[in-house]
């Protein structure tokens, strides 16, 4: 199976998840794409109601283009699910995320949220988190002070991504500083803990302690990993 065809599968199965009155978070990303395709198929095809919360404005356009009714976190108390993708994950279910730069309302969205499922491909999964470059979302003020600072903290090359008309400006109007530790992140609690004490961090692309379930796609079809300290254990 391609990877495009897992990312799809995975995708879809992570609807499971969905029924009718829930209030959602949608992920932003190439896998979780697949997620609000199926929701608006159901939505279509099936009657399913849902309303959704969108991470990025990217994942916002697609939803209002396939129907899918948006409201603002801040007008309802509570998300019953957020599903969105990841850029790695450990055996603790501890993730990477900000890969597409959305990694600060993607987090807003988690912690308002009573469980969390990733979907991915199985490229995804790891030992040590770290391979993946760390995302980090800075302010523009001083933002090469604050790289230089990053740098310090972690011991490792960071650098201000750029796009192809220069620095990248994410949905808050913040850059994106992406820290090349090497798949040693070990402590990600921690790591986090010390880079949102540097005061130009807005956000850590780590996410401890938020997801509950994985949808791991692979060649021998979809898997359903369940962390057993989540809100979703057996
Ligand atoms: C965006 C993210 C994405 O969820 C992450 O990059 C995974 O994306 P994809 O499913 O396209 O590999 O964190 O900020």
């Amino acid at each position: 199976m391609d990877v495009e065809e897992a990312k799809r599968l995975a995708g879809i199965a992570a609807c499971d998840h969905v029924s009718s009155g829930m209030r959602i978070g949608l992920g932003t990303g190439s896998t979780v794409h697949h997620t609000i395709v199926e929701l608006a198929r159901r939505q279509d095809e099936e009657g399913l109601e849902v309303v959704g919360v969108p991470t990025s404005e990217a994942t916002a356009a697609l939803a209002r283009t396939l129907g899918i009714p948006l409201v603002d976190l801040d007008d309802v108390p509570s998300l019953d699910l957020v599903i969105d993708g990841a850029d790695e994950f450990d055996p603790s279910f501890h993730l990477i995320k900000g890969g597409g730069a959305a990694l600060l309302r993607e987090k807003v969205v988690a912690q308002a949220s009573r469980a969390m499922v990733v979907v991915a491909d199985d490229r995804k999964q790891v030992d040590v988190l770290g391979a993946f470059p760390l995302p980090i979302e800075v302010t523009p003020f001083a933002a090469h002070t604050t790289v230089r600072a990053i740098a310090e903290v972690l011991g490792c090359e960071v650098r201000l991504r750029e796009g192809s008309d220069g620095l990248v400006v994410t949905d808050n109007g913040n850059h994106i500083a992406d820290a090349f530790t090497g798949p040693r992140i070990t402590d990600p609690q921690e790591s986090e803990r010390s880079l949102l004490q540097l005061a130009g961090v807005v956000q850590v692309g780590l996410f401890v302690g938020m997801c509950d379930v994985v949808y791991l796609a692979g060649s021998n079809g979809v898997e359903r990993l369940v962390n057993a300290n989540g809100r979703m254990g057996n």
